[in-house]
Formats: C-alpha cells, sequence, structure tokens
C-alpha cells in the first residue's frame, strides 16, 4: 500500500494534510497521527470495516477493544451512557489529557471497536494537533497506539514510519516532547474506579479527587479486566533484565555482567559509573517523567544496534514511576529483586 506521509510541523502544509487525512478518514482509510502520549492509527469508529482495518494493519487480536478518540469533552455522552459521577470529575479535571475512561458504551460503538464488551474507552487527546485532526474527521476516531503489535508503542518518526509505512493510508507527523508512555486507563464503570493501565496521571493524582484502586497485573493467558493487559506487550528484540533494587546494588548487578554487546538502561546518579558501551540516561532518579519519556525510544534503539540483553534500572513505584516499571515489567524476560543482588556495597 501507498502511504502519504505528512509533517506537520511545516506550516505550509498543514492545512492540506488536515484536511487530507479527514477525507482519507471519511473514506474509510486508517491515518497515523500525533498525540500526547505517543502515535495513534485511527479510523472512523463507527465504520466496521475502518476499524477492521486497523486491526489488520497491526496484526491486533480482535479481543483487544480499542480507544475512541474525541476532540470535545462535552462529546463523551455521544458514545457512552451513564457518565458516572467519578467520571465526571475526572474529566473534569484531567481532560482533555493523557487520561482514558471507561463507561458503558451506546450502540453507535460497533461490536469490533469494544471487542464485544459493552463498555467504551474514551480519550480526548490534549495535543492541539490531534484534536484538531478528530475534530476535521467530524467523526470519533477509534486508535491503538500506531505500533505493530507486541513492539513498543511509537513516540519518533521513524518509530510510525519503521512500523506503518506501507500498512496506513497516510502518517502525520508531529515529533514534540512526548510523554512517551500511553495514557492512563481507568475503569469507570463500578465504585471505586480502577487503573487498569497506570500512566503520568498517576494513582496518586486520582485519589485526590476520587475514590480509585489498583488492578493488579494480571498473569498472562488469565482473564483480564482489560482484554490488553493479557498480552505480552512492549517487547524488544533483546531480552531485558529489570533490576528492581537500590540504585547501588543495582550499578553492582550490571556492573558485573555487561559486556559490549548489551545496553543498561541507568540513572544519572549511576550513569558515570558504568563504563559500558550501550548506555541509556533514564535521567535523575527523581524524575521518572524523563525516563517514561525515553523508555520505548531506548527499546527500539537498542533493536537498531542489535544488543543481546538490555539491563535496566527501576525507578520508585510511585507516581509517574509506576507506569513506567508497567511498561517495564511487561517487556522484562527477568526482574532481579534487592535479595537476588549478594554483597551489596554503597556506592563510594
Ligand atoms: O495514549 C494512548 O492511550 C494511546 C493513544 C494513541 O491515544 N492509545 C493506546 O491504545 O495506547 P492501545 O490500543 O494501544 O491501548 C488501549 C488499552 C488496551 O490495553 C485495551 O485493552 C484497553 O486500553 N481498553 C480499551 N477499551 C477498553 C474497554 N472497553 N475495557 C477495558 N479496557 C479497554
Ligand atoms: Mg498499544
Amino acid at each position: 500500500m501507498f502511504t502519504e506521509i505528512y509533517d506537520l510541523n511545516d506550516d505550509k502544509i498543514y492545512d492540506f494534510a488536515m484536511s487530507r487525512a479527514a477525507e482519507i478518514i471519511n473514506g474509510d482509510g486508517i491515518v497515523v497521527f500525533p498525540t500526547e502520549t505517543v502515535y495513534g492509527l485511527g479510523a472512523n469508529a463507527l465504520s466496521v470495516q475502518a476499524v477492521g482495518k486497523i486491526f489488520k494493519a497491526k496484526g491486533r487480536p480482535s479481543d483487544n477493544p480499542l480507544i475512541v478518540h474525541l476532540s470535545d469533552v462535552n462529546e463523551i455522552e455521544s458514545v457512552a451512557c451513564e457518565v458516572t459521577q467519578s467520571a465526571s470529575i475526572i474529566a473534569k479535571k484531567f481532560m482533555p489529557g493523557p487520561i482514558t475512561i471507561i463507561l458503558k458504551k451506546k450502540s453507535v460503538i460497533p461490536d469490533v471497536v469494544s471487542a464485544g464488551l459493552d463498555s467504551v474507552g474514551v480519550r480526548v487527546p490534549s495535543l492541539q494537533s490531534a484534536r484538531d485532526f478528530i475534530g476535521r474527521c467530524g467523526v470519533a476516531i477509534a486508535a491503538p497506539s500506531a505500533n505493530i503489535s507486541g513492539r513498543p508503542s511509537p513516540t519518533l518518526s521513524a518509530h510510525v514510519l519503521a512500523d506503518m509505512n506501507g500498512r496506513a493510508d497516510a502518517i502525520l507527523l508531529e515529533d514534540n516532547a512526548r510523554i512517551g508512555l500511553e495514557s492512563t486507563v481507568v475503569d469507570c464503570t463500578s465504585e471505586p474506579v480502577r487503573i487498569l493501565r497506570p500512566g503520568l496521571i498517576s494513582f496518586e493524582d486520582l485519589s485526590e479527587i476520587v475514590d480509585v484502586i489498583i488492578q493488579d497485573d494480571i498473569k498472562i493467558g488469565q482473564a483480564p479486566h482489560s482484554p490488553g493487559m493479557k498480552y505480552r506487550h512492549y517487547k524488544p528484540k533483546a531480552k531485558v533484565i529489570a533490576v528492581n533494587a537500590d540504585i547501588f546494588a543495582a550499578r553492582r548487578y550490571i556492573l558485573e555482567r555487561i559486556t559490549d554487546s548489551d545496553a543498561a538502561l541507568v540513572f544519572d546518579e549511576a550513569k558515570d559509573k558504568i563504563d559500558a558501551k550501550h548506555v541509556f540516561s533514564l535521567g535523575q532518579i527523581s524524575d521518572p517523567q524523563y525516563a517514561a519519556s525515553k523508555l520505548f525510544a531506548y527499546f527500539r534503539a537498542c533493536d537498531e544496534l542489535g544488543v543481546r540483553m538490555i539491563y535496566s534500572m527501576v525507578p520508585p513505584n510511585t507516581g509517574v514511576g509506576r507506569a513506567f516499571n508497567n511498561r517495564l515489567f511487561k517487556a522484562a524476560d527477568e526482574i532481579v529483586k534487592q535479595s537476588d543482588i549478594i554483597d551489596c556495597e554503597e556506592l563510594t
């Protein structure tokens, strides 16, 4: 398939690109578009035929539902019935923004979007060009992340081009600073609301305004609340070892094992102390948002380098650190605990 590619940072073509993308969507085509989290692969959410093309392009299992994207918070009632009190409170505070709320769906949303569930995930992106794209389409846009299924979500142009050139009708590129991890998914169909997928908007943020619990990650293969949780996600080609220990123990563990064929993702506090060929910075351990913005890009960079093992440090499991850990642990072949690292001395 020939894919039309447009750079939205080029003011001269922005308007043409947007109209062309809307035309493609209204003709049941599929378009990659930027959001503040990761790139999405969009189709008319009301068209069974168009949505079918998303599953085909990604190689996505049909029992994994898609998020419906809207350009305006006031449109939520057009796709969902029963906007619960908690959902309204969350929407008021965090939408537009990197959050998806699950609500009982209206019958306009076809089963192929919800994978047969009676609920629908709704999201209003905060990125201006994303809302402009959806608004110009004039329909709700069903969109998963624009990666081939099982690969890390795309955060940069090079990633979407690698995965979707030849698979989508058009690609809209815009590489601004990204959150880098997908939206927080919150099931608002029952009380307390439940976080199905952690993101930048954290458990702590939501706790301030609603009664909220976190869905514990279920084992692969068990009946999940969020169908997406049962699949092994975000898998780079290299073997991933998450070193879930304090920075000193983790540094020691990595130093003892790393070779020139491996890579390490490390916090700056330990970076200079790790003398290896491929070392990627996760920033300061006190700022896991930086680490979150880089994780998927680093996985892809490691694929390009052809590294054999990726050792990653692990931030504290709070705030956006929880979202980082969720993605890292899903990608991990092995999670090393502090107690597995014997004889760890203080870094001097
Ligand atoms: O940031 C994001 O959310 C990005 C951008 C493009 O908006 N989208 C994204 O979509 O990450 P996707 O399809 O890669 O992930 C959607 C997740 C999946 O885990 C899916 O199972 C879950 O949301 N989900 C969608 N609808 C659901 C529903 N009705 N009930 C439970 N989980 C749902
Ligand atoms: Mg995805």
